[in-house]
């Protein structure tokens, strides 16, 4: 039985990925202190690669995942936080400069910040696009000084550089209407590769330098981290289902049962040739033995075609060579045995399975709806604080009438 409990304590992150929706629902008692209460995963239906072909469809599959994960945990939940994946985001650098005053210098406010990086915002985004996500890169202080805090420091005009992740502004709305027809309200929208960095990399790794490898089922997103900061996104046009798709199509085997031996008998790490056995597989005549070797083969295959565009997007980055903390990867199809040790060993770094949660063997799945979930909770707390706290509002004034002085004296 589903019971009504306070929304304060709980969060659900709905993680909408072309291959399943992924819901989680966590209770928190701070941003450290998070229990995961449940997952729930439902096959996806509606999509066709990144668009929507069935609005019912989509909206109840969306039901299917939330109602799963309320009856799992007992709790309800009215609002969602939802994650697209890299099929509906693009990255793009979007650049701005504006003077700070027509004469002389002046110091340097957050309220500059906000109007430059506005103006870079503005410049960046097409018109039928919306702005999912932006990461400032770093200011420029006439034309010289480059740093990633310029506030308080003097000058006389500023630029800045964003990446910006876009969406097409008519899939967002409908991707929202869909949950609002499966009946919740959507808190806001996050990309997923990004909210699965909140529980899959430590803050060391961010500092340090590392890339965050989210492998989905049609495409897999690379997020580069240092010094803190989001410092380059990439995405490979390739996911799991792939490698479905070639055992399907090579062993005449249909599409479902391509997925099982997949899930249960595929291995990424092995020469094709060391392996032996045979899997049987029932037909309408009976069981048919197909050889592990063959299985084996196939998935090699693209997993090389996988491993030569990682490959090409790690080691085009600037930050390649700034990956001192390696490499983690999520998503479902991180999960296929062998997968890990064959990106090692192809990029020489090391790789560790990201968002280890207790009592969930492949929580690299649910990373991302985790995330998404504690991003919710960390929204709300943001706006309870910012509403209920008089000295935080006293503050605020304090701040702003500071800001303002330092605009004009
Ligand atoms: N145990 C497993 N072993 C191998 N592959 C797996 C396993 N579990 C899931 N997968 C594969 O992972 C993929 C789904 O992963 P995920 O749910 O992260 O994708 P998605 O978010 O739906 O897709 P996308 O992010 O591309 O929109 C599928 O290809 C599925 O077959
Ligand atoms: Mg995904």
């Amino acid at each position: 039985m589903v019971k009504k409990i306070s929304q304060l304590q709980y969060f659900c992150g709905l993680d909408l990925g072309t291959h399943a929706i992924k819901a989680s629902i966590i209770r928190a008692k701070d941003e450290n202190n998070l229990d995961v209460l449940g997952v729930f995963e439902a096959r996806a239906t509606g999509f066709k690669e990144a668009s929507i072909n069935d609005m019912t469809e989509l909206a109840e599959c969306i039901q299917r995942a939330t109602l799963g994960i309320m009856q799992k945990t007992g709790i309800k939940i009215q609002a969602v936080q939802l994650g697209v994946g890299a099929s509906f985001v693009a990255a793009r650098r979007s650049s701005a400069v504006i003077p700070l005053v027509d004469s002389g210098s002046k110091v340097i406010s957050k309220f500059d910040l906000r109007k430059v990086e506005a103006q870079a915002k503005l410049l960046g985004v097409n018109l039928e696009e919306e702005i999912v996500h932006d990461f400032p890169q770093w200011y420029k202080i006439d034309d010289i000084n480059t740093s990633i805090n310029p506030t308080g420091l003097m000058g006389r005009k500023i630029e800045t550089n964003l990446l910006l992740l876009t969406a097409n502004s008519m899939r967002m709305r409908n991707l929202t209407k869909a949950v609002h027809q499966a009946g919740f309200e959507v808190s806001s929208v996050a990309f997923s590769g990004f909210a699965a960095s909140d529980v899959a990399v430590e803050k060391e790794e961010r500092d340090q330098g590392c890339a965050l490898v989210d492998i989905g089922a049609h495409a897999t997103s690379v997020i580069f981290f240092k010094d803190g900061l989001v410092g380059d996104v990439q995405f490979i046009p390739w996911g799991g289902n792939y490698v479905t798709q070639s055992i399907a199509e090579r062993l005449s085997l249909t599409i479902d049962l391509a997925e099982e031996i997949k899930k249960t008998h595929a291995q990424a790490s092995v020469n094709p040739g060391e392996v032996s056995g045979e899997i049987l597989v029932k037909r309408d005549k009976g069981y048919i033995p197909i050889r592990r070797e063959d299985v084996c083969g196939v998935v090699n295959w693209e997993i090389e075609n996988f491993l030569a565009h990682l490959e090409a997007v790690v080691k085009g980055s600037y930050l390649y060579h700034q990956l001192n903390k390696g490499i983690v990867v999520v998503g479902g199809a991180s999960l296929l045995t062998g997968v890990i040790e064959r990106i090692e060993e192809r990029l020489k770094a090391s790789v560790r399975m990201g968002a280890f949660t207790q009592g969930l063997s492949n929580s690299a799945l649910y990373a991302a709806s985790i995330g998404l979930a504690r991003m919710h909770y960390l929204k709300k707390k943001e706006q309870r604080l910012g509403i209920q706290t008089p000295l935080n509002f006293k503050d605020r004034i304090v701040h702003s009438i500071r800001e303002l002085c330092q605009e004009y004296f």
